[in-house]
């Protein structure tokens, strides 16, 4: 009988569930700007924690941030608020993977809950010495999860087109 061998095991497609990830923060003072709302650049950070923590958990690997796509604020979150973050592998590529963060602002006193912002970020799968590694390929089973594996393609597409002559103006 064959067996797999332990690195074909860690290459077996997973469904988008199993790396799912949710953290949550509560907006403290050292978190805003003078008028107690959350500063965008803390905010980018927790986004990066989240969408790094779906990465490691599907990629069962140490990975980079690659790029980090538009982001938008839609509504401000203030101090005493709870920021929920959910995170999830949208689409493997090859060594890199991109995941969508969606953030919520949830008021507690008022029952409130409130989309304060989505970003899709890529990561990239490295070993302890840098090199880029294979990452297992992402199974979408939902609806949902489907469409976002299709999108994810289009902006990868896009994401090329806009690298390229970025990359080429810093020869
Ligand atoms: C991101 C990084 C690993 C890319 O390495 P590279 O050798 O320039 O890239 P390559 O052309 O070999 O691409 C490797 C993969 O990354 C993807 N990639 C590279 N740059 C990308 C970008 N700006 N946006 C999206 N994907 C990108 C490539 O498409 C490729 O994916 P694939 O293997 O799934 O096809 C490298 O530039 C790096 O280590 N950057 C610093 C990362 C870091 O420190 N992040 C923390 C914030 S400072």
């Amino acid at each position: 009988m064959q067996t797999m061998t332990d690195k074909d095991d860690l290459m077996m497609p997973r469904p988008v569930r199993d790396s799912q990830s949710e953290m949550a923060e509560i907006v403290l003072p050292n978190d805003t700007n003078p008028l107690g709302a959350l500063l965008g650049g803390r905010l980018m950070h927790w986004i990066d924690m989240a969408g790094a923590m779906a990465a490691h958990r599907h990629s069962r690997n140490y990975v980079v941030t690659a790029a980090i796509d538009h982001l938008d604020f839609l509504t401000p979150a203030h101090v005493g608020d709870l920021v929920i973050l959910r995170s999830s592998v949208n689409r493997v590529f090859h060594t890199s993977m991109e995941v969508g963060v969606k953030v919520f602002v949830e008021n507690y006193l008022l029952d409130q809950c409130q989309h304060v912002s989505s970003a899709y970020l890529t990561f990239v799968a490295i070993d302890g010495g840098g090199r880029h590694l294979p990452v297992p390929a992402v199974i979408p089973e939902t609806e949902e999860q489907r469409r976002r594996y299709e999108d994810a393609g289009r902006r990868r597409e896009i994401r090329r087109d806009e690298l390229e002559p970025r990359r080429l103006s810093r020869r």
